[in-house]
């Protein structure tokens, strides 16, 4: 099992072509079933545009797609709101978005009255800010607001997202939910119940989420009446809403306090005989991820019990290899568990990050086709491991699920899955034409713990690549919506790395290069750094005045380290007074001509980056910082 997560952890920023050239192997497909697939996809998308129920979330993305400006700044807003702090930022980000675009012209022209009433709420809010705005009863009634202030805007705005959200969340607690799920549920569809909020701030969010978790499977035993795992509703936890320090530097306090209260939830899952699945986050909490999934799954009191699942996502380079080690311990533990394969919700942050942090590359895909493929090649792997693994297919792309039903024999060995408020015409006749199972992903909770989520849904169907945006606009023919991805692959260049996406270290080009980061979340890194610093582990620095001018060594005082002050980390020797007269009587200015200057600048900055192991020593023991300020 320890070959296997090296074997993960050697693929997290593999060139793309080399891990497409993988995936193109694993799945293996025949040009015959290639253009089945296609065949069955083009059907498939004939006949949800067939359909007069698009959901809203597809009656916005018609009006508003990545492709417009106001689109873009609505995600851009929408996404910038989750991190900004304070009011007075928001109002100006509100200002600097919505203004500049031309929302009248949407109004009216959707078929539904909440999109019209984003619509409205937003160009109000634009109409409100802009200062040439025509003369009238409409412009005495926006300076009226005006004078109202910005409050009243950033309301509007809230209120427009709000009305949006209010599509993806299935009730505001799990009694509520519940009833609202009963509807679908005597369709033939079952539930996986989501407690809405992530990333606790505090121990008392988690422990609150913790709550919430619990009291929601409480409240789902009655309803878990089948005999089987499959047939009863389920729960999708987030293991960052359980520990606010949910993260590679609190390593041990993760095992020690994030393992047991994850256990508790599963055994209580498993005492009501309903399925358990964690999700999956952002990249850089994989590694750790699968440590938490490990120590739980092997408590003795989880056997007998195929409810346990784990998400994956196919977006990720180590995809296939998560895979293969998630079999192995199931087998190793002698447990069936469930798997379910989506494409990756973090996409956006995860090329940021990267960039960011002046990383090697990108734990992603740049590519969608390169997104595409690898879900196929993984469901591939997934139907070949039935025998100890349940697969579960997350997608609302036709094309996917075509794909799916093609390379499955027995509907009973796996079963869809949607999100709520998506896909609902795609799985409506996948289910009832192809005697299939679908599940629905169904957030639970007050609207105020809605954002993250979505901006999520917001960001992934705003892009013009994504299938809603595509299935909605009928300019696209159908045989474009559901074209294979292998072809597009297939013709990609070498390196193939998306050219729209840059690469991190050439964040800043032309001006310059990026500075070189160290991804402190990786176990390889973590080696690597603690190597280089290794032989100044004990060593004792000796600094004194760097000048260009003859002086007197000066006196000397021992430096210590501040978290263990009987280590000594080195012998200063201090300046005298006479010495910085001296300095600044004698210096001059720095004569040489600008290029001369740049060129000893980045000779300096990559001397940093080639000493980086004596830079992280002598920043942890001098100053007592983190890996991560070191870096910083
Ligand atoms: P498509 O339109 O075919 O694919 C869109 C996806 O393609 C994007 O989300 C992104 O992953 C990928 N993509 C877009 N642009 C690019 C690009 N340039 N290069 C490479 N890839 C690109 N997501 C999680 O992360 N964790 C979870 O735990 C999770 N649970 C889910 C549970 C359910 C039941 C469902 C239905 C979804 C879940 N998701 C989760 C969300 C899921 O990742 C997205 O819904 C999904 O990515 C959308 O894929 P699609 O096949 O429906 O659409
Ligand atoms: C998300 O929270 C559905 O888990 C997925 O975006």
């Amino acid at each position: 099992m320890d070959q296997q997560r090296s074997e993960i952890r050697s693929h997290i920023r593999e060139p793309e072509a080399d891990c497409l050239k993988a995936l193109f192997a694993r799945a293996d497909l025949t040009p015959e079933s290639r253009s089945k697939i296609t065949e069955r996809a083009i059907d498939l998308v004939k006949a949800i545009r067939g359909r007069k129920t698009n959901s809203l979330m597809e009656l916005f993305l018609e009006e508003y797609g990545l492709s417009t400006n106001e689109g873009v700044a609505l995600m851009c807003l929408a996404e910038a709101l989750l991190r900004v702090p304070d009011t007075e930022t928001m109002d100006a980000l509100i200002e600097d978005k919505i203004v500049p675009s031309k929302w009248g012209q949407h109004l009216g022209q959707s078929s539904s009255s909440l999109v019209n009433a984003s619509t409205w709420a937003l160009m109000l809010t634009g109409s409100v800010l802009d200062e040439g705005a025509s003369a009238g009863i409409g412009n005495t009634l926006r300076l009226a607001i005006k004078r109202l202030g910005e409050p009243v805007i950033r309301k509007a705005v809230s209120r427009a997202m709000k009305e949006m959200g209010t599509q993806f969340v299935l009730g505001r607690d799990i009694g509520e939910a519940m009833k609202n799920a009963r509807l679908l549920e005597n369709e033939g569809y079952t539930y996986s119940y989501d407690m809405l909020g992530e990333a606790a701030m505090t121990e008392s969010d988690a422990k609150r989420f913790h709550l919430a978790y619990s009291k929601a499977i409480t409240s789902l035993a009655p309803a878990c009446n089948a005999q089987n795992i499959q047939d009863n509703p389920g729960i999708s936890v987030k293991l960052s809403a359980l520990f606010p320090r949910y993260e590679e530097a609190q390593r041990q306090r993760v095992l020690d306090i994030l393992v047991p209260r994850t256990r508790s939830l599963a055994l209580l899952a498993k005492s009501v005989g309903m399925g358990f699945n964690i999700d999956a986050e952002e990249a850089d909490r994989l590694e750790l991820s699968l440590d938490v999934i490990e120590d739980v799954l092997s408590d003795p009191s989880l056997a007998d019990w195929d409810g346990f699942g784990v998400v994956v996502q196919a977006y990720g380079k180590r995809a296939p290899y998560v895979l293969d080690w998630l079999y192995t311990l199931a087998q190793k533990l002698d447990r069936r568990i469930m798997v379910r394969l989506v494409k990756g919700a973090y996409w956006d942050s995860e090329i940021k990050t990267a960039q960011v942090g002046g990383l090697d590359g990108f734990p992603v895909f740049t590519n969608k086709c390169a997104t595409d493929v690898s879900y196929i090649a993984c469901a591939k792997q997934l139907l070949g491991m039935t025998d100890r693994i349940y697969p579960q297919f997350a997608t609302h792309n036709a094309r996917t699920v075509a794909a799916v039903l093609e390379l499955a024999d027995d509907p009973n060995s796996y079963e869809f899955q949607r999100l709520h408020g998506m896909g609902e015409a795609l799985h409506d006749i996948v289910l009832k034409t192809q005697n299939t199972r679908c599940r629905i992903y169904a957030p639970v909770g007050p609207h105020k713990d809605l954002l993250a989520y979505l901006v999520r849904r917001l960001l992934e169907n705003g892009a013009n690549s994504s299938f809603v945006n595509q299935i909605v606009d009928p300019d696209v023919p159908p045989e474009v919506v559901a074209s294979d991805p292998f072809s597009k692959a297939e013709k990609l260049p070498i390196p193939s790395e998306n050219s729209k996406t840059v690469m991190p270290k050439d964040l800043f080009q032309p001006v310059r290069p990026n500075s070189r980061g160290f991804d402190l979340t990786d176990p390889d890194t973590l080696v690597r750094i603690s190597k280089a610093r290794e032989p100044y582990a004990a060593h004792v620095w000796k600094p004194s005045s760097l000048l260009a001018v003859e002086v007197e060594p000066g006196s000397t005082a021992t430096m210590f380290n501040p978290s263990d002050p009987k280590e000594v980390v080195s012998q200063v020797s201090w300046a005298k007074v006479s010495d910085v007269s001296k300095a600044v009587s004698e210096g001059c200015t720095w004569s040489a001509d600008a290029r001369e200057r740049a060129e000893i600048l980045n000779r300096a900055a990559d001397l940093y980056e080639e000493n980086y192991g004596q830079v992280f020593a002598l920043l942890t023991r001098e100053a007592g910082k983190i890996l991560l300020d070191c870096d910083g």
